[in-house]
């Protein structure tokens, strides 16, 4: 009786799938193939279940945001006890008490500093948007007003609202929309593996960051308001920088007066085995934007951080407010998740845990497919990895058979792997598991993407 209940409430659910679901980014005809587009129904750890039963391990933790896990009932009573106390604090009005308790927790954690000021919203559009809107404002504000440009990287993905989309490098997803918010000037990234420069070289010449001086020098450095980069970039698959890559912008920004907006969205939180990117590459950024794990995807939440001298023209004695404001920013139940996240995230060393088991998944991906023809580059760090797919390993000769994405992705969601196949530069299988994934299902992981790629081989 149960399971004809069942039956009857997904097939009312499909009809209402194929009629009024929008999702996003999403070829909408896609869900009308059950197999393809599983209704979502429950979650515990690194494991979910439609709503027929099938088990997926989600190897891309939601989308890039579900650190802690699963089935969290510590997040789940946190945000019940605020629901019972007070539900919502307008921001521009008043501060609110898990609101406040959080603010302070950031500053103390994040590498913008102890003073630093933490302005939230619901999501990571939200935060590039008011970071943009914050930097130039910024230099307004000490008379410094023809700092209009932003300075990001190509193919990079930073959010959809048209200032955020301005920044992002992902031609196919500005060319609809624009004009766009004039300004935005984009750089090559340092994508080592098929580098103009230098990839035949082993090691990275910075000449892409020489890319960014040369930039800044063409356009009149007291026209450039902010340089924005994502630590290590997701679009692309886990394209990872360097140290000293880092130490040249931050040092250009600091010789033209420019403000340097670390976009944290995904690398915050422990996804690169290290709390913050900007800790990963020991660079502290003038501004940080976070969203995705602040929470673990329990609740919508946010922020543009920014560092005391930042924000000083705003919050310094009898200074006017940033003019700037979001209904649901900081909402406070939110803000409640978010502390009973970072509990979560301290008491099991997750932040560590990333390290120990991203360095575990890339050596098992390293002996298990590293050799494979398909197989161009394992990159990535903690657990935020990518493999890029080639023709031949050899020649690095690129894979232009169309759909092959849509294919990789379609394989490995029947054998029960939830990832992304992406093709915004070359093809590469991203692998973003939660943070507490257990060994086992990385192992699942790596042994369905060896058969995947067996099987996209004999078609070839
Ligand atoms: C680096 C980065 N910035 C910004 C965003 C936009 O975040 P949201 O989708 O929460 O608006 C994303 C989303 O994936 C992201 O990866």
């Amino acid at each position: 009786m149960e399971n004809m209940n069942m039956a009857q409430e997904t097939a009312s659910l499909r009809n209402a799938i194929n009629e009024n679901v929008w999702l996003h980014f999403y070829q909408m005809d896609r869900a009308q193939n059950a197999e393809m587009a599983p209704i979502m129904a429950r979650g515990e750890g690194s494991k979910i279940w439609d709503t027929e039963g099938k088990e997926y391990i989600d190897a891309l933790a939601g989308l890039f945001c579900v650190n802690v896990g699963y089935g969290r009932r510590e997040i789940a009573e946190a945000m019940m006890a605020q629901l019972e106390q007070i539900h919502y604090v307008s921001t521009f009005s008043f501060p609110n008490v898990p609101g406040t308790v959080l603010s302070d927790r950031l500053a103390k954690l994040m590498p913008t500093g102890p003073d630093s000021r933490v302005f939230f919203v619901s999501g990571g559009s939200e935060a590039v948007e008011s970071a943009l809107k914050l930097a130039k404002s910024y230099h307004r504000r000490r008379g410094d007003n023809n700092r209009y440009k932003t300075i990001s990287r190509r193919t990079a993905y930073h959010g959809t609202t048209m200032g955020a989309l301005a920044v992002n490098g992902l031609t196919p997803i500005r060319n609809e929309f624009g004009p766009l918010v004039p300004g935005a000037r984009h750089v090559p990234p340092p994508y080592q593996y098929r580098c103009q420069y230098c990839a035949d070289q082993g090691a990275c010449s910075l000449e892409c960051a020489d890319e960014v001086e040369r930039l800044i020098e063409f356009e009149g450095p007291e026209t450039v308001a902010a340089v924005i980069m994502e630590p290590v970039q997701n679009a692309g698959g886990a394209i990872t920088a360097s140290d000293a890559y880092y130490k040249k912008i931050r040092d250009l920004c600091d010789e033209h007066g420019i403000l340097l907006i670390m976009d944290e969205v995904i690398c915050g939180f422990g996804r690169l085995g290290s709390w913050f990117g900007a800790d990963f590459y020991n660079v502290k950024p003038d501004i940080m934007t976070i969203a995705k794990g602040l929470t673990s995807a329990y609740a919508p939440l946010g922020a543009a951080v920014a560092t005391a001298e930042v924000a000083e023209p705003f919050t310094g004695e009898g200074k006017d407010p940033f003019m700037h404001g979001i209904t649901f920013g900081g909402h406070p139940v939110s803000c409640a998740a978010a502390l009973a996240n970072l509990d979560i995230m301290e008491r099991e060393n997750l932040v560590q845990r990333s390290a120990d088991m991203g360095a575990y998944f890339k050596n098992k991906l390293e002996d298990s497919i590293g050799n494979h023809q398909n197989v161009g580059d394992i990159r990535g760090a903690g657990l935020f990895l990518g493999v890029e797919l080639v023709k031949d390993q050899d020649t690095k000769e690129p894979i232009t058979e169309e759909n092959l994405v849509g294919w990789l992705s379609d394989e490995l969601l029947r054998r029960g792997v939830i990832c992304r196949a992406d093709d915004r530069l070359e093809p590469v299988i991203q692998l973003s598991p939660p943070l507490n994934i257990p060994q086992e299902d990385i192992d699942y992981i790596v042994d369905t993407v060896s058969d995947v790629l067996d099987e996209m081989k004999k078609r070839n």
